[in-house]
């Protein structure tokens, strides 16, 4: 049997997709991988945000702009528009992908152009403070380094730069993959890694195994490497992510924040296998 978790795997196509062509990630891989939004998953935003009187909402990380728009119109839909919806994005392909949506859904949503290492200095520049900001879909992830306990700094810095724009007892609502789960998957063989990273539900990412084959390719305790496989266009993709296990992120956010509740997979409570673990923190 062969092992999935070796070094080649990190910059290649596994074997039997070979001859497949490396595309661009944001431009390629997440409009289908995306697919979408789901209606329960907006109404669960949507809910959170009415309950607890949140008027200004921020998206720190935009992507195609599918998940703000959903809950803003979910939110106008409750009868609970927005005082004001804006958002941040770093890269120019997913800034034109919710440019482009956003004028076809007549949103007024202003995107401020920031990498979360810079901010709060965006362009153009942030002039108030949110009582909801939110990171889903696996963004902090893009941030660490060469260490877990590097990683854990570098992750803490942005998320102290993510609190000096909510306001004190605002919410940040922040998620990433169950990196536990996928460290336990470590040295397992490639059939079991793929029996392993199935899931009953879909989350966020609609097209997943559907539209796009995902896996983890390689794992380690400070790099995991999705591959990213569309098997009707023959194309594929990766992402290096620098994982964000549970313990970490709860000692990450207790610095600025109160974590007031956990989900897995928007269901509250501990779970071990899960696609994606989600906190609700309170501004301190
Ligand atoms: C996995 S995508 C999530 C997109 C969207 N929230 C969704 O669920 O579809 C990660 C997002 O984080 C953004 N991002 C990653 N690193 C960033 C950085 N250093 N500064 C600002 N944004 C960053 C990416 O551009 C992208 O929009």
């Amino acid at each position: 049997m062969s092992f999935i978790n070796t070094l080649p795997y990190i910059s290649n196509p596994i074997g039997e997709f070979s001859d497949y062509k490396y595309v661009n990630w944001e431009a390629k891989i997440y409009p289908e991988f995306k697919g979408g939004v789901r209606r329960s998953e907006m109404e669960f935003f949507a809910k959170l945000i009415k309950e607890k009187k949140l008027k200004s909402l921020l998206d720190l990380g935009l992507g195609g702009g599918n998940d703000l728009s959903g809950i803003v119109r979910t939110l106008r839909k409750k009868n609970y528009p927005p005082a004001c919806a804006e958002a941040n994005e770093v890269d120019d392909e997913f800034i034109r992908q919710s440019r482009t949506l956003f004028k076809k859904e007549k949103l007024d949503i202003q995107i401020h152009k920031a990498n979360w290492i810079d901010l709060p200095y965006a362009v153009p520049e942030y002039t108030h403070l949110f009582d909801w900001a939110m990171l889903i879909g696996n963004s902090l992830t893009y941030i660490g380094g060469g260490t877990r306990d590097y990683t854990k700094k570098a992750q803490q810095s942005v998320i102290g730069k993510f609190a000096r724009l909510i306001r004190r007892g605002g919410y940040l609502f922040i998620d990433s993959r169950n990196y536990d789960y996928i460290l336990s998957l470590m040295n397992l063989p490639i059939e079991e890694i793929f029996n392993k990273f199935t899931f009953a539900q879909t989350i966020y990412y609609h097209g997943f195994q559907k539209k796009i084959l995902v896996f983890p390719a390689y794992i380690s305790e400070t790099v995991v490497v999705l591959h990213y496989y569309d098997k009707s266009k023959k194309i594929w993709s990766k992402l290096d992510l620098y994982p964000v296990y549970l313990k970490d992120m709860l000692d990450i956010l207790s610095k600025d924040f109160e974590i007031e509740k956990i989900y897995h997979d928007f269901k509250p409570g501990a779970k071990t296998k899960s696609l994606f673990i989600q906190y609700l923190a309170r501004k301190k």
